[in-house]
């Protein structure tokens, strides 16, 4: 690999045996390239900006007067713009908290593998915040069927949308597509399947989407399940890219598992909004898919959490759900059985019909939050082509 692709590491490290393990698993690959060891904490920030690494890795046990985590905190603080690594021991337990600085965490033992899809997932996200800019487009995903994406992806949609923010919503459950149910949309209403296979444009767009609630624009997933299998995924991504530069926020609501659509959508997601509940297969099937994520690539941080139904947890412990998630979930939703049921039963919203509910506050939280991570609201109203209906 040409010098200039690889990825330039700093480690910092007081153990030598540690050091020379990890110099050695380096020096058996050409993808990433160890520019500095340094031992002592207080002059790392001096050598990040000497040497304008891609990625650090801190050993959280790291003695001296700067100890691993007051390092770690030390570069946070001085936003160096450079992705942190924690290296520890299992007894010495690190969680993955962006907000902290600490994009992702290796435990001892590890081996070449583990060392090399930690420091490229760490580079490959940072890299990828740098010229994506704001998170707009959000796919909501959940590793079970049944956890509330389709009720939480529309109202979260209306709820962005009433922060002035522009909003689409694309149902990609293509087999059972839930929108066009909920929204009492008729049969006849155009899909995805609508749009041109080659070169979609602006104008083509206009044709395709329902105006819903809010006036969030909706693209809905064809109108029965045998045409499922005339969707192309590459068709699905690229009229998403297009709907990505229109709107402020794009929200996707999935179907159940990971199919090819699923998985490419979520590689193009700028943040997985993944729903999870208090219940054991959800739980087991979140610990698998987080290894998936990992195995793929994707940094912890493109991956937010929200637990739904969050005050039902059935005799299930929240810590065994912190520590499967392996951190603190960013989002909860309460479960509101009277509020949710008969709302969904109108395909109302039930953020503006009952926006002083319990659950109505927590998924308006949960949209601002997203709003500010999509950079905000937006000056004007939904893009001209939508209104122009
Ligand atoms: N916070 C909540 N409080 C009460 N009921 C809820 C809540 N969230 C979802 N529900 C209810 O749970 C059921 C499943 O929700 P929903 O259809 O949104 O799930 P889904 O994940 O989209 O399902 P599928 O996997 O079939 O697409 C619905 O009846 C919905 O009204
Ligand atoms: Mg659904």
């Amino acid at each position: 690999m040409a010098p200039a692709d690889q990825i330039r590491l700093l480690l910092v490290e007081d153990v030598p045996q540690v050091a020379q393990y990890v110099r050695g698993l380096l020096n058996a690959q050409s993808q990433v390239r160890l520019i500095d060891i340094v031992s002592d904490g207080t002059q790392v920030i001096g050598r990040v900006v000497e040497h304008r690494p891609d990625v650090i890795v801190v050993d959280a046990l790291l003695q001296g007067r700067l100890k691993g985590m007051q390092l770690v905190k030390q570069l946070h603080e001085a936003k160096v713009g450079v992705p942190v690594i924690v290296l520890t021991v299992p007894q010495n337990p690190v969680e993955v908290d962006p907000h902290k600085g600490i994009a992702d965490v290796l435990s001892m033992p590890f081996n070449g593998y583990d060392l090399m899809s930690r420091v490229t997932g760490a580079h490959k996200a940072a890299a990828a915040a740098n010229d994506k800019g704001p998170s707009r487009l959000v796919v909501v995903f959940s590793p079970k069927g049944g956890t509330g994406k389709t009720t939480i992806a529309f109202n979260l949609a209306v709820a962005a949308a009433g922060q002035g923010v522009r909003t689409a919503l694309v149902d990609a459950n293509i087999q059972f597509g839930d929108l066009r149910g909920l929204l009492r949309a008729p049969r006849e209403a155009p899909s995805m399947l609508d749009l041109p296979t080659d070169r979609i444009s602006e104008t083509d767009l206009i044709d395709v989407l329902w105006r819903g609630p809010a006036d969030i624009d909706v693209l809905f997933a064809p109108p029965r399940i045998e045409m499922a299998e005339m969707v192309l995924t590459r068709d699905l991504e690229k009229t998403i890219s297009l709907m990505r530069r229109l709107y402020d926020l794009v929200i996707v609501d999935t179907g159940v598992g990971l199919d090819e659509l699923t998985l490419a959508l979520l590689d193009q997601a700028d943040t997985i909004l993944e729903i999870v509940t208090y219940d054991a297969t959800t739980i087991r099937n979140t610990i698998a898919m987080a290894e998936t994520f990992q195995k793929i690539g994707y940094p912890p941080s493109k991956v937010q959490y929200l637990v739904n139904r969050a005050d039902a947890s059935a005799g299930i412990d929240p810590a065994d759900l912190r520590q499967a998630l392996g951190r603190e979930p960013e989002y909860k939703i309460r479960s509101e059985g009277p509020i949710v049921g008969p709302a969904s039963n109108q395909g109302a919203p039930f953020v503006t019909t009952e926006p002083n509910a319990g659950v109505s506050r927590d998924v308006i939280e949960v949209a601002r939050q997203l709003v500010a991570r999509a950079g905000g609201p937006a000056r004007g109203g939904q893009p001209e082509l939508a209104a122009a209906r």
